[in-house]
């Protein structure tokens, strides 16, 4: 009779220990399942992600942005790929991802239910958004499980391009015209909030940080990492010469960190819950992606069983 209990501290102490858990070692079912939970929705979220940026390529001002934009969202179609291959390790099927996304039953970041309705628009997102995103997924590279940890690695190395593309584009709104300049606060008066969001529930809210914390998929927590980019993104903010619209953003010199106001949680969830500006219109286009495309896996797959077929022939025949 296997005693789970000795493989659960053996298990602990691999964590402790700082060694890695790789596909093929014995892990709790709870570590496993919230993996999965986890990084399928971290993928969800690049997929669905793409999908307000992809709404400028046709739009971008000038050859120069719609290249840098073309190569962004590309990024993150493989980002996605990585991420479902690493949740692929834990045993699951990616088809039955996709299908948990579009049934309703998976979340997605609910930054991505926001429109993107101006050209600025493009500019925050690549300045929040994954600003806001490198700021997890730097801490990320150090969890605890190998394939998830591997695939950010490759991850951050694209995200900081997709960061500074968008900071230039606020950059060069913020020293043009007067018009330009109001689009520029007007993009960041919408993003900003969401953004803040992307970290999660507060800690004293959140359901899995305690357990993740102690499994090391965590090492800093929602509150921690928002904190970190209220504290890098004021400065940034004050270049751009716009005013980020929150009035209780202050220095607290004893503290030693950004004070920064509540956010509108009902907001939060509310969006979470599939209510939010943009949900029906991302599931829609996520699915009819899904049908399009549906040719291409079906050739893909009747081309992978010819194959196999032909293989075994020739290995009966020789
Ligand atoms: N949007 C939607 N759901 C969210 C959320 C958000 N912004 N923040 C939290 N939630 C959900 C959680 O998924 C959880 O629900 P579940 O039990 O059904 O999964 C619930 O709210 C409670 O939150 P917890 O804090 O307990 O959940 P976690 O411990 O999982 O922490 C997290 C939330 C910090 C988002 C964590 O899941 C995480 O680090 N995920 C990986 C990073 C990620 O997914 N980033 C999303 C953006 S990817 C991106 O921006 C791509 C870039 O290239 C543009």
């Amino acid at each position: 009779m296997v005693d789970i209990t000795s493989l659960e501290k053996k298990f602990q102490e691999r964590i402790d220990s700082e060694i890695k858990i790789e596909p093929k070692d014995w892990m709790p079912d709870a570590y496993r399942k919230t993996l999965i939970r986890q990084i399928s929705q971290h993928a969800h979220s690049e997929i669905v992600g793409m999908l307000p940026e992809g709404n400028w390529i046709t739009r971008a001002p000038s050859l120069r942005r719609k290249v840098a934009l073309l190569a962004k969202i590309q990024d993150e179609a493989g980002h996605g790929l990585y991420l479902y291959s690493a949740c692929e390790t834990l045993g699951v099927e990616r088809e039955d991802l996709i299908d948990q996304l579009h049934s309703g039953k998976a979340k997605y970041s609910s930054i991505f239910n926001y429109p993107s309705t101006t050209w600025a628009d493009i500019g925050a997102i690549g300045w929040l958004v994954d600003g806001a995103a490198i700021m997890n997924q730097v801490m990320l590279c150090r969890t605890s499980y190998g394939p998830y940890s591997r695939a950010m690695v490759r991850i951050c190395k694209e995200e900081s391009f997709h960061q500074r593309q968008g900071y230039e584009i606020l950059l060069t709104l913020s020293r043009g015209s007067e018009e330009q300049k109001a689009m520029l606060q007007d993009a960041v008066n919408r993003w900003w909030w969401p953004s803040l969001m992307m970290f999660g529930p507060n800690d004293k809210d959140s359901t899995h940080s305690a357990q993740s914390m102690k499994w090391k998929i965590k090492r800093k927590s929602n509150d921690e990492l928002r904190q970190q980019f209220v504290d890098i993104t004021v400065g940034q903010a004050k270049v751009l010469g716009i005013t980020l619209p929150d009035p209780d953003l202050k220095w607290n010199e004893e503290r030693g960190h950004y004070d920064f106001g509540e956010i509108d949680w009902e907001e939060f969830w509310n969006v979470v819950k599939g209510n939010g500006p943009c949900n029906r219109e991302r599931m829609a286009a996520r699915k009819k992606a899904a049908a399009e495309g549906q040719w291409v896996k079906d050739a893909a797959i009747a081309y992978a069983e010819k194959q196999r077929k032909r293989k075994t022939e020739t290995s009966r025949v020789a």
